[in-house]
């Protein structure tokens, strides 16, 4: 929860969850007696979802237009989250409800920590969606979103030369969190589960890397720059290749 996203929920008359675990995060920071559930079926019937979104909208808007209320969901709100319903159907049937949103810890970003994954200078991240089994390719590095069957997805991406580590329920409460390179560990379906694969010659030499290389038996770390002329031309090499568009961010 970022103090941003704490103080919404604080100054809110209502807070809306759209789910079980959802509802638990709202509880940390507001009394129960102001949180609103909403209610939403299980199912990808599209005509099932607008109702219950119409009708959701309709139990919000009244209170949002006299007051404030907030909508929590996990990560961020426009990263693969319900709430992108919310907003487009705020818009359509209720556009005099002003609208802020607060962006939330992704685990789009969360995993790099929790795996201990750095994505560094000169380097791309793809995310893509891994369920019921998918094995998607093509970029040095990929966040997986939805990984629910993890052997069948990691067949795939072996064969195609990912090293893959999985996380499940990072930095979440409710059930353990678990880091593995070995699918069979998460062979039982959870949702919140993902996985980070990356091609094993991807890795972008960065300058500080001298610094470990340059340890002596002792483990004694120097400077070792002035050696490494020939691995800073290559590490410029492979920056002059990207269209990064700053820098020191
Ligand atoms: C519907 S998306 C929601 C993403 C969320 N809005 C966010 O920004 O992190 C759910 C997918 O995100 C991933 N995910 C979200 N939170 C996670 C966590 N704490 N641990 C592992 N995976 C997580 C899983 O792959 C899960 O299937």
């Amino acid at each position: 929860m970022t103090v941003r996203g704490k103080r919404a929920l604080e100054a809110a008359d209502v807070v809306y969850s759209p789910g079980r675990l959802s509802r638990t995060v709202a509880t940390k920071h507001v009394p129960e007696s102001r949180i609103g559930d909403l209610d939403f079926p299980m199912t990808r019937d599209e005509e099932t979802l607008r109702s219950a979104w119409k009708a959701a909208a309709a139990e919000i808007a009244p209170t949002a237009r006299d007051g404030d209320v907030a909508f929590v969901t996990l990560g961020d709100p426009n990263v693969y989250s319900t709430f992108g319903h919310l907003r487009r159907t705020m818009a359509a049937f209720h556009p005099e409800v002003e609208l802020e949103v607060v962006p939330g810890v992704s685990a789009v970003t969360a995993f790099a920590t929790a795996l201990g994954v750095e994505i560094t200078a000169g380097s791309s991240l793809a995310l893509r969606e891994a369920d019921k089994g998918q094995s998607p390719t093509g970029p040095d590095r990929m966040i997986l979103f939805k990984v629910t069957d993890a052997p069948a997805t990691h067949a795939g991406l072996v064969e195609a030369g990912y090293d893959v580590t999985y996380g499940r329920r990072l930095f979440m409460e409710q059930g353990e969190t678990l880091v593995t390179e070995d699918p069979t560990e998460i062979d039982e379906r959870d949702y919140y589960t993902l996985a980070y694969a990356e091609r094993p010659d991807a890795r972008v030499e960065q300058a500080t890397d001298a610094f470990l290389e340059g340890a002596d038996e002792a483990g004694v770390v120097s400077d070792g720059g002035t050696r490494n002329i020939a691995r800073q031309e290559r590490s410029e090499g492979a920056l002059s290749g990207d269209k990064m568009g700053g820098d020191h961010q």
